[in-house]
């Protein structure tokens, strides 16, 4: 099959890889429809991780149901469906507890968490290709209605819908709030949308791509763009002393606010300034214990400088770490079902898998308006299927 593989820093090429076959009775294979590129997989593609050549990328995928194993008892060929993009077993003690993207059992490194295509999370291959292979199938498949109907909405149910409501129940977003969330990312322009859907009053985005931060406008929130001065200013006058809460949807990667170099730490100790006395902070931006990129000795270590004598005297809480995806799709899904939410409002493309590399390359740069890629491998396999006739 056609799969996007990591070749090195900056390059990805879509490659003829082995097909995935059922390799245990829980499993199943699924043939993939729609499958996104993340601001995580960016990490990867720039070089920042310790990801492999070889690595085929892809953790956010909806597909059908092309084959079960005989241990799989609620899925049958032809079910639509979408998978969190975590990798988890149901029956360890994390994932009893719901902590499915800390799964004890799925990720043979001992590390707690699994993820397809993934550097570090296991040995899942990813979905940007034409079939992918679902461990625990009966617990990691969640169906949806039969039909193509609000595909692009459904696909982000795979990561960036619940991660961006992860960071709204990190932070303990309830009505009334004033929110401040830093990045306008796929992920950022989700929490401030799940930020909204709690019932927060105002809803502060901070970033300076203005496709993005258009695109928070377009659904209420109140744009603040950095490179025209101090967000931390800014939000502080408009809330007359700093917003209840505050999500970092940005990461280790995030840009100082003047000038174009990185500083790991700005937007950790942006949000200490922004966020009021006994407020709290959620962090779903992504932090790595060792950054093979790091501005220096401590970053490339994971060792950040935060300020945590502020953080203290502030009596902030803080939460951090990947969604538990399946503790929310499920409810999420429902409301897209249901048309009380359209999170595709992010989708800015839809190609065939075969773009890959031109639309990693351009989402990398936040160029052209690239803000959410779907990649279509669909196109792909029809090609093939007439081939084969
Ligand atoms: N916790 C999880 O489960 C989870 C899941 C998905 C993604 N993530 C992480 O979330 C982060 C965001 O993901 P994404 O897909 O939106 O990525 P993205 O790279 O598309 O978006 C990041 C945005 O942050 C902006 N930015 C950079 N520095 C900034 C600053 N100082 N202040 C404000 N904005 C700044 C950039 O301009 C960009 O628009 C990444 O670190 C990603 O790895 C975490
Ligand atoms: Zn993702
Ligand atoms: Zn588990």
């Amino acid at each position: 099959m056609r799969a996007v593989v990591y070749q090195k820093p900056f390059d990805v090429a879509v490659q003829e890889v082995p097909d995935p076959r059922i390799e245990h009775p829980n499993d199943a294979i699924v043939r993939i429809t729609a499958s996104c590129i993340c601001g995580s997989d960016l990490h990867m593609y720039e070089g920042r991780t310790a990801a492999e050549p070889g690595l085929v990328f892809g953790h956010e995928n909806l597909g059908l149901i092309e084959e079960v194993g005989s241990g799989v008892t609620a899925l049958e060929p032809g079910d639509r469906v979408v998978m969190p993009f975590n990798v988890a077993c149901g029956f360890c003690r994390n994932c009893q507890a719901g902590y499915t993207g800390f799964c004890l059992t799925v990720n043979p490194s001992g590390f707690a968490g699994g993820a397809y295509g993934y550097v570090a999370m296991g040995p899942y291959p990813g979905g940007q290709a034409e079939y992918l292979r679902v461990p625990y199938a009966d617990f990691n498949c969640l169906p949806l209605p039969a039909g193509t109907e609000h595909e692009a909405d459904y696909a982000l149910l795979a990561d960036i819908f619940p991660t961006g409501y992860h960071g709204c129940v990190l932070a303990g977003v309830a009505p009334g709030d004033t929110v401040a969330v830093y990045g306008a990312g796929p992920v950022g322009l989700m929490a401030a949308y799940s930020a909204l859907l709690r019932g927060a009053a105002r809803v502060f985005v901070v970033d300076r791509v203005p496709e993005r931060l258009a695109k928070a406008a377009g659904i209420g929130a109140i744009p603040v763009d950095f490179a025209a001065g101090d967000p931390v200013q800014q939000i502080r006058d408009a809330t007359g002393g700093g917003t209840d809460k505050g999500i970092d949807a940005v990461g280790y990667q995030a840009s100082a606010a003047a000038g174009d170099h990185e500083e790991p730490a700005a937007v950790l100790n942006q949000l200490v300034q922004t966020v009021r006395p006994t407020g709290a902070i959620g962090v779903p931006g992504l932090y790595v214990p060792s950054d093979p990129g790091g501005v220096d000795e401590n970053a490339r270590r994971g060792l950040l400088l935060v300020a945590i004598g502020t953080l203290f005297e502030k009596g902030h809480r803080v939460g951090t770490g990947q969604a538990n995806v399946k503790r929310y799709n499920r409810q999420l899904r429902d409301l897209i079902t249901d048309g009380r939410a359209t999170p595709s409002f992010v989708v800015s493309h839809q190609l065939p898998l075969e773009q890959a590399p031109a639309a990693y390359q351009k989402f990398d740069q936040r160029v052209e308006g690239y803000t959410k890629v779907i990649l279509k491998p669909e196109a792909a396999s029809e090609v093939r299927t007439e081939i084969r006739r």
